[in-house]
């Protein structure tokens, strides 16, 4: 598209989004394709999503194939040696990785550094790990940068998993984790100051369910001030409406089940660092030995999935802003927790950070419990069913499904009311998304 005309449709477009241009209509420099375009071309985001980080191969395929293969074979003792000691590129054992998996990874690196520049001024460069799930990419991260004696902090607000794995699994092996409200970093710079084994700041904004979000320039400026390892999960924001690395952390997670592969055909997780050279050694080391390690068919889909990963995020973005505009306008709904509403507790936090609220919302049915369960039963397009960042809208009641368990005084205060539902707002027409819930509420 013609530069000029883009930066027309642009403005149009922002005067509607709540923040700067989206991601895809900065123009960059990155390794787009190291075989047919040229390696410091002008590129835009959208374009990185289709292109980065495809090389071609050698039967010609148009699309890098599924590598199904659990090893690769060497031409002479000699090339094995040198593949093993690092001399010659090459592929060795699946768990080690494959060419498909190799290309979700570049393509998301290229993504989550996209537009911003390492201390060098030159265009940033990440190392990115696929693994089978975000589970198994925190893991990686954890296992690698913290051990026994020392100690993490993190916030109260995380996905539930991460929060058990920490709270449950991390003790075990001699690792202590304190819990901080992040929206108060003097609390958070007294415990520092006074807890001398802290190695490790872990962050999670927008926060799975709640969308509480915490100020990652403040917080990573804190974390670095006391030498602490930061690792943000970027999974709700991705790349598309924020980018932690601008902030100087070190890590970025991902659970790429949700909108990065966008259809909700894979489990995967990835784990990007800033440091390539601990990322290619030790960081490498610990994901090969602990064997949470992605697959070829996964990645083919994950990177099938990345090609449109703008497109569906632009749609997702608009469709969201004008289903919370409904919903904040409905009679029977008493409150909606939108991070683009201006009464949402942490919304300017959100504007400062991401590019637009993106695609996740709840909001709370006056009639209670009941009022959800029938909610969810007279829904006749959109899915009853947990995860998130998919095509399709996806909705649930956490009260009768993922905190059915929970006591209810404790489920009131992490915020999930009886009548809550939790929405990841698709890339449908948003006509037909609002005419199926305006139809369930009735
Ligand atoms: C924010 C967040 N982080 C991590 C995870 C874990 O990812 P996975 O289910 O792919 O292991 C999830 C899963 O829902 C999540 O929402």
């Amino acid at each position: 598209m013609d530069i000029d005309l883009e930066k027309s449709l642009l403005l149009k477009h922002n005067r509607r989004s709540h923040s700067p241009l989206p991601p895809k209509h900065y123009l960059y420099t990155v390794n787009i394709n190291k075989t047919s375009m040229s390696d410091k071309a002008t590129h835009g985001f959208d374009t990185v999503c289709i292109r980065g980080g495809h090389t071609s191969e050698s039967n010609r395929a148009h699309l890098t194939p599924i590598y199904a293969s659990s090893t690769y074979v060497f031409d002479s003792a000699e090339q094995s040696m040198a593949t093993f000691r690092g001399e010659e590129k090459g592929y060795i054992y699946g768990r080690w990785g494959n060419p498909t998996i190799t290309e979700a990874e570049e393509k998301i690196a290229l993504l989550e550094a996209y537009g911003l520049t390492g201390a060098d001024g030159a265009p940033l460069q990440l190392k990115a790990i696929l693994h089978a799930s975000g589970m198994a990419a925190v893991t990686t991260m954890l296992l690698a940068n913290v051990k026994a004696g020392q100690k993490i902090i993190t916030h109260f607000s995380l996905y539930g998993g991460t929060h058990e794995l920490i709270e449950k699994i991390l003790p075990t092996l001699g690792v202590q984790a304190i819990l901080v409200d992040f929206h108060n970093p003097t609390a958070v710079e007294e415990v520092l100051k006074t807890e001398k084994d802290i190695v490790l700041m872990y962050l999670e904004t927008p926060a799975n369910p709640t969308l509480q979000c915490v100020d990652l320039e403040v917080l990573s400026t804190l974390g670095k001030q006391y030498g602490l390892t930061v690792c943000v999960d970027n999974t709700f924001a991705t790349p598309y409406l924020q980018q932690p690395f601008r902030y100087q952390v070190d890590y970025v997670m991902h659970s790429t089940t949700k909108f990065l592969n966008g259809h909700g055909t894979a489990i995967g997780g990835i784990l990007l660092g800033r440091d390539v050279a601990r990322m290619s050694t030790h960081v490498t080391k610990t994901h090969r030995l602990l064997g949470g390690n992605s697959n070829a068919f996964d990645a083919f889909l994950l990177v099938n999935g990345l090609r449109t990963f703008g497109l569906r995020m632009e749609r997702h973005c608009s469709n969201a802003a004008q289903v919370a505009d409904f919903l904040a306008a409905h009679p029977a709904v008493a409150k909606v927790n939108y991070l683009g509403l201006a009464h949402h507790p942490d919304h300017h936090i959100a504007m400062k950070q991401m590019r637009h609220a993106g695609a996740m919302m709840s909001f709370e049915l006056k009639g209670g419990f009941d009022a959800g369960v029938q909610f969810i039963n007279k829904l006749k397009m959109c899915t009853n069913a947990v995860s998130l960042g998919t095509c399709d809208t996806l909705l649930s009641h956490p009260a009768s499904t993922t905190h059915i368990g929970v006591a209810r005084e404790q489920r009131l205060q992490f915020g999930i009311t009886d009548g809550l539902i939790r929405l990841s707002v698709g890339i449908e027409n948003v006509a037909d998304i609002i005419a199926d819930l305006d139809q369930a509420m009735m």
